[in-house]
């Protein structure tokens, strides 16, 4: 036993366990608008904060402190501020770097503790919509704001001619759309085409189309409750998986029913986390999320469905690529990336 490495371990541990302390703390600041009241980075009081959101001023002293102890916010006499650069992660929505929403999906890991445990001790299995309904938020407020950064500006014009068919009005499948976040945004940027938003979690359509009305694109974004191996329609010059493939039980079937649903010379966009090929590659803090969440979440989905391949989150290119060599496309490549996303691309 060496001393040092316990003691270097043991320091490890407790910063984990602050850090999902604290994730507890940022879901309630999140939830009780604490960091939006925060966002205009004046130096307030507990007591300033608790008129500011109507909360309790001594839970908000606490709750403040544990801030001021991870470096959310800065402590100065008593008093405390939001840093404009933690505004951006945890208060802005619309901002590219906006993660708090990743906290409420952590939330639903622990909330759903007993499940997962019972799919690990049994036959790995928990579908998407056995989970407690805040990982269907969390997903969307998560991975939302990549999408607004990425997709339209740098995701699609990396495809070859894609942005220009969207332009001109194109048929697209969004396959394993959850709450349509992406398929309103694509409806926002190209007023002539249409967007048919796929998942077979009937709670997540229903959402997607109210977002869609809410956005006032519902006459061209529409959603139907369906598997991915079995999407209706053809002829689509686009089809999407947004960060879903590695979720599904038949990741081969439902690149076959893209193959198939696609029109001469269509693509595939296939957005997955960030993964290198090795595990050794991935044990890195992009792999350790992924890993985490696709132990409770992604895999035992994948292995409550027919085949059960259990990709997992951190698939990587090549895995991604014999999937889609196996449904039958001809040409596979990563057309560009972000520290968190691969983006890939799928031609007959
Ligand atoms: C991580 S979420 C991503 C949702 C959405 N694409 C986004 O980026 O916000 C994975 C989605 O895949 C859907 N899904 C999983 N297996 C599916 C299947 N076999 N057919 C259709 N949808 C599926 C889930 O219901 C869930 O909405």
């Amino acid at each position: 036993m060496d001393e040092a490495k316990l003691n270097d371990f043991m320091g490890r541990l407790v910063a984990d366990m602050g850090g999902a302390a604290v994730m507890a703390n940022v879901i309630l600041g999140e939830e009780l608008g604490l960091y939006r009241a925060m966002a205009d980075g004046a130096l307030l009081t507990p007591e300033q904060l608790a008129e500011r959101t109507g909360c309790h001023a001594r839970l908000l002293r606490e709750w403040l402190s544990a801030q001021a102890a991870s470096g959310y916010v800065e402590h100065e006499d008593g008093r405390f501020r939001l840093p404009p650069e933690q505004a951006m992660a945890l208060a802005d929505e619309n901002s590219p770097v906006y993660v708090a929403g990743g906290a409420v999906v952590l939330a639903s890991m622990y909330l759903d503790k007993d499940k997962i445990a019972t799919a690990m001790r049994g036959d790995g299995a928990l579908s998407w919509g056995d989970h407690h309904p805040c990982l269907f938020s969390g997903t969307e407020r998560f991975f939302r704001p990549g999408y607004r950064a990425h997709l339209v500006s740098e995701w699609l014009p990396a495809l070859e001619g894609v942005t220009e068919q969207l332009q001109a009005g194109a048929k697209v499948a969004d396959v394993g759309c959850g709450h349509g976040a992406s398929s309103v945004i694509l409806a926002q940027a190209f007023p002539r085409s249409t967007i048919h938003g796929f998942d077979f979690h009937g709670a997540s359509i229903e959402q997607a189309r109210q977002r869609a009305a809410q956005a006032g694109v519902s006459d061209r974004a529409v959603f139907t409750q369906a598997r991915a191996a079995e999407f209706p329609g053809s002829d689509f010059d686009l089809v999407c998986f947004f960060d879903c493939l590695h979720d599904m039980g038949d990741p081969v079937g439902a690149a076959r029913r893209a193959h198939a649903a696609l029109k001469p010379g269509g693509t595939v966009l296939l957005v997955e986390p960030f993964a290198n090929d090795r595990l050794e590659d991935n044990l890195n803090p992009v792999g350790r999320l992924f890993y985490a969440a696709s132990t409770c979440i992604c895999t035992p989905n994948s292995l409550s469905q027919e085949v059960g391949l259990g990709l997992g989150a951190q698939a990587g290119e090549k895995r991604l690529r014999d999937v889609f060599m196996k449904a039958g496309f001809a040409h596979f490549r990563r057309a560009t990336e972000t520290p968190f996303n691969l983006i890939l691309e799928a031609r007959k």
